[in-house]
């Protein structure tokens, strides 16, 4: 996934681009560049490495011009380097794209231009998009005409911001299965992948449609589908702020997310009423309700298979959206699909929804990004509402699915599952965060271990897949998540003295099990770290998680396990907002 940005107004656009690159760097951080339009003239700088890197060389706000576009890449065609960074420029200079996606076509359409006497510069698939702009330019077609049939000559997934040199009273932005936003502000619009991007600057928002174009002028904008059709769109108003947008006092906004989980559970269970009956009733309403979604996000779905089966009597099938191919031939009409993901961007999980849509079954998402492509795909869908999570490692969301899947499983639950059980959550919590200090402690003592184990039994199993996903991203140290009842099957044999095992432990029905098998790899050498409402000498390291309904311990339990992550890599003087090769939103399958 990366970030890209448009500007056009009255006021430097290089200062508010390199903003917005600054608020999108999660996207992707592997490069970036900037291209601004001043007097005729196009000046572009870019480089590879992280935007602060890269303008302490280049110095990005020494660009003049009130109308520039610029991108942060996380790369999936060319090396990492400058040469592959965006912008790309056609042969004459004239046109500069900035894009997020990938071209499947762009071999094909590479050659084409090649054969027509285009020069290429870089290894990306984007560069063609330029290419192909300035051919439309050679046939006579203004930058509507080219921007048009450019897109109609394009496979796989895109969106595009785009600056003319001989039309500097205009961006264009082109938008096929991958975010575009255009942000309204006063005598000047945006153009961005994110919302992030220029929040603070206006909070006035159109969320492309896919198969759309927009022409973003200072003071005005004009929609058309693909074919050429207007489009007339109404702003919303996005309701983030520039302190969602900042680390406020704290290092890292991995740090700020986790502590910020009182107020995000609280929001994540404030539902429209209405919306959540409908939601439910059309999981009433089917044959069998799949849940598919990747990483952290399937882990929430293994949580609600657990709780549906447990209170609401509903099996449910829970796949990896990379292994939603493997249902084929179940889904069909009768059928529900929850798609639960962050990002409401992840290729994996859209793949997989669209192929249940042609089986005609109904999508519902759990999704926390407004306008994102899940979002509008889905059937009806319910807003986690935590806010925009910018640390790459996934926190508050994680918690905000399971508080939120708790909800609906009690509203399906006839009675077996109150309400009322959240009630407290939000003071559980908060007590939860006051293990900070000691959890810190612990950090340093495992900072260096090469191996690290979690075990957790029935619903606390997802949550040892998680924390094992956490300390993994983050640290990059090997750790493995699994059912405790497992171990003697074989991972037991790598349990060795010293070896630091987590063990998810609270008092419910798995407590007495899962204490057996932490004595079992105590017995063989293991660091026990227990995670629990009692504690127990078996345990080396122990963290209190305060008592409640045992369908809440999972939003409990987990933020010891993010705390870890996040204070081991700080130990091991690692960004754990940057972990290497990875990006927030995998939007390439
Ligand atoms: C989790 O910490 C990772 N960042 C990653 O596994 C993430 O959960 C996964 O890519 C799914 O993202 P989504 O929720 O936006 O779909």
């Amino acid at each position: 996934m990366c970030g890209i940005i448009g500007y056009i107004g009255e006021e430097k656009a290089s200062p508010l681009l390199l903003n917005g690159l600054r608020r999108m760097e999660y996207r992707g951080y592997d490069s970036a560049g900037m291209c601004v339009l001043h007097g005729d003239r196009m000046y572009v700088k870019k480089g590879a490495g992280k935007v602060d890197e890269i303008n302490a060389k280049h110095n990005f706000i020494t660009l003049e011009g009130t109308v520039g576009i610029a991108h942060t890449r996380w790369a999936t065609h060319g090396q990492v380097n400058e040469t592959n960074a965006h912008p790309h420029l056609s042969c004459n200079g004239e046109i500069a794209v900035v894009h997020n996606g990938i071209i499947e076509n762009h071999q094909e359409l590479r050659k084409l231009l090649l054969e027509e006497g285009h020069r290429f510069t870089s290894e990306t698939d984007t560069e063609v998009i330029a290419h192909l702009l300035e051919r439309g330019y050679r046939s006579g077609f203004d930058v509507r005409l080219s921007l048009l049939e450019t897109v109609k000559m394009l496979k796989g997934a895109f969106a595009i911001v785009a600056l003319f040199r001989a039309n500097p009273d205009v961006i264009a932005g082109a938008r096929k299965d991958a975010p575009l936003a255009v942000g309204f502000g006063k005598n000047e619009n945006f153009l961005a992948s994110d919302v992030l991007a220029f929040v603070g600057r206006t909070d006035k928002v159109v969320f492309l449609d896919n198969y759309e174009v927009v022409f973003v002028r200072k003071r005005g904008l004009e929609f058309l589908t693909f074919d050429g059709t207007p489009v007339v769109k109404t702003p919303v108003q996005v309701a983030w702020e520039i302190g969602d947008v900042t680390r406020k006092e704290f290092r890292h906004y991995t740090i700020k997310e986790i502590h910020e989980q009182p107020d995000t559970v609280e929001r994540a269970i404030y539902q429209d009423r209405d919306k959540l009956e409908s939601f439910c009733k059309i999981v009433r309403d089917s044959a069998k309700i799949y849940v598919t979604a990747s990483g952290t996000s399937y882990h929430s779905g293994l949580i609600a298979k657990y709780l549906l089966a447990k209170y609401a009597k509903i099996p449910c099938e829970v796949t990896l959206a990379s292994e939603f191919s493997s249902l084929n031939g179940l889904i069909d009409e009768r059928s529900v699909i929850l798609a639960i993901s962050q990002s409401g961007e992840t290729a994996d999980v859209l793949h997989a929804i669209a192929a249940a849509k042609r089986s005609r079954a109904k999508v519902l998402s759990i999704v926390n990004v407004v306008g994102s492509s899940l979002v509008r795909e889905s059937d009806l869908g319910l807003l986690m509402n935590c806010g925009p999570e910018i640390g790459v490692a996934a926190t508050k969301s994680f918690t905000a699915q399971v508080a939120l899947i708790n909800l609906i499983v009690a509203k399906l639950s006839n009675g077996n599952l109150v309400e009322s059980h959240l009630k407290s959550i939000v003071l559980r919590v908060q007590q939860v965060l006051r293990n900070e200090e000691h959890i810190i402690e612990i950090s340093k003592q495992y900072s260096e271990n090469p191996d690290f184990y979690f075990v957790g039994r029935g619903i606390h199993y997802p949550v040892s897949l998680e924390g094992a996903l956490k300390l993994k991203e983050l640290s990059y140290i090997h750790a493995e998540g699994m059912a405790a009842g497992e171990l003697k099957h074989g991972t037991l044999a790598l349990i060795d003295r010293g070896t630091p095992v987590v063990v998810i432990n609270p008092e419910d029905d798995t407590y007495d099990d899962t204490l057996t098998n932490a004595a079992e790899m105590k017995a063989r050498g293991a660091k026990i770290i227990g995670i629990s409402t009692k504690i127990s000498d078996i345990y080396d390291e122990f963290v209190r998680i305060p008592e409640g309904h045992e369908s809440t311990y999972p939003i409990l339990e987990v933020i010891p396990l993010q705390m870890l992550a996040y204070y081991i890599t700080v130990e091991r003087q690692q960004n754990p907002d940057y972990p290497r090769n990875l990006a927030k939103s995998v939007t390439v399958k």
